[in-house]
Order: structure tokens, then C-alpha cells, then sequence
């Protein structure tokens, strides 16, 4: 059981997690219309994490006899300036998101709600993967540059990475990991 107050709130995350898979989708979107199937590959790898992270917070609200309430997903942005651009939108993003996963905690330890504090643990350690990947690829677009052949190196790598993604998440289906 857990309180109204976290139910809300997790019914939020459900809705910020969602966003975060549109805003992946856009972005995939974005770069196959440019030409980067690379990006576009890696960027919907992201989107279908994202959902698997929505769904894990639907999952444990159900499973704690609290209701889910879906609410209205927000227009993630569609045009980039560039592919440097797009990553650092990125990291940003999910910093913002680390951010509300603490203040999570935060809220589940001032309840001391040892369920919602545990199941939120998952989620802490995800986010340390997810921006310690974003901010290697981007010390790689800056050394290497985000044009011409560079661009092309990275683009290949990072098509790379969502195939090696799309293995994990066949043996595996829960986990994340970008
Ligand atoms: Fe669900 Fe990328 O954090």
C-alpha cells in the first residue's frame, strides 16, 4: 500500500517517462529524416527503454492497489540544430530527470515508504548509466567533430550500439542500459 501522495506522484513519473519516449522518438525521427540511420537507431533504442521505464512505474502502482491515472504527454521538440545539438539536449534531459528521481526518494524516505524507496533504487542506478553513455558519445562528437567523416564514424558507432542494445533487451526484457 502506499499513500495518495506517492500515488500521484508516480502516476506523474509515469507521465514524465513517457515524455522522455516521445522526446527519444523525435529525435529518431529527426535524424532518420537527415539521413543518420545510425543516430535514428540509437535514439529508438532510447524509446523503447523509456516505455519499459514507464511501464516498470505502472507495474508497481498496480501492484500496490493504487490507481493509474494517465495524464496528457507534453510536445517533445522536433527540429535540431545539429547532431552535437541533439546530444547535449540529451544529457540535459536526463539530468533533469536524475533531479526528479531524487526528489522521489526524497519524498518515499520523508514517508518512510521502505517499498517506493526500494523500487526507486532501480531507477537511481539507471540514471548514473544513462548520462555516464550520453556523455561519452558527446566527448567523442566534440573530439571527432559532427561532420563529414566524423559524423559519419559516429553515426555508424552509435548504430552499433542500438544493435547491441537490441540483443540485451531480447535476452533480457526488463533491463535498461543505453
Ligand atoms: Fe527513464 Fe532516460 O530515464
Amino acid at each position: 500500500m502506499i499513500s495518495q501522495h506517492i500515488a500521484q506522484q508516480l502516476n506523474q513519473q509515469f507521465n514524465n517517462e513517457s515524455y522522455s519516449a516521445y522526446f527519444y522518438l523525435s529525435m529518431s525521427a529527426h535524424s532518420d529524416f537527415i539521413g543518420l540511420k545510425g543516430f535514428a537507431s540509437w535514439f529508438m533504442a532510447k524509446y523503447h527503454e523509456e516505455t519499459t521505464h514507464a511501464m516498470k512505474i505502472y507495474k508497481y502502482i498496480l501492484d500496490q492497489g493504487a490507481a493509474v491515472r494517465l495524464l496528457a504527454v507534453a510536445q517533445p521538440p522536433s527540429d535540431f540544430a545539429s547532431p552535437l545539438a541533439m546530444l547535449e539536449e540529451t544529457l540535459r534531459h536526463e539530468q533533469s530527470v536524475t533531479r526528479r528521481i531524487n526528489e522521489l526518494v526524497d519524498m518515499a524516505v520523508s514517508e518512510k515508504d521502505h517499498a517506493t524507496h526500494i523500487f526507486l533504487q532501480w531507477f537511481v542506478t539507471e540514471q548514473i548509466e544513462e548520462e555516464a553513455t550520453v556523455s561519452e558519445v558527446i566527448n567523442k562528437v566534440k573530439l571527432i567533430g559532427d561532420r563529414g567523416d566524423g559524423l559519419f564514424m559516429i553515426d555508424n558507432q552509435l548504430g552499433q550500439k542500438a544493435a547491441a542494445l537490441a540483443k540485451t533487451a531480447l535476452s533480457t526484457p526488463t533491463s535498461g542500459g543505453s
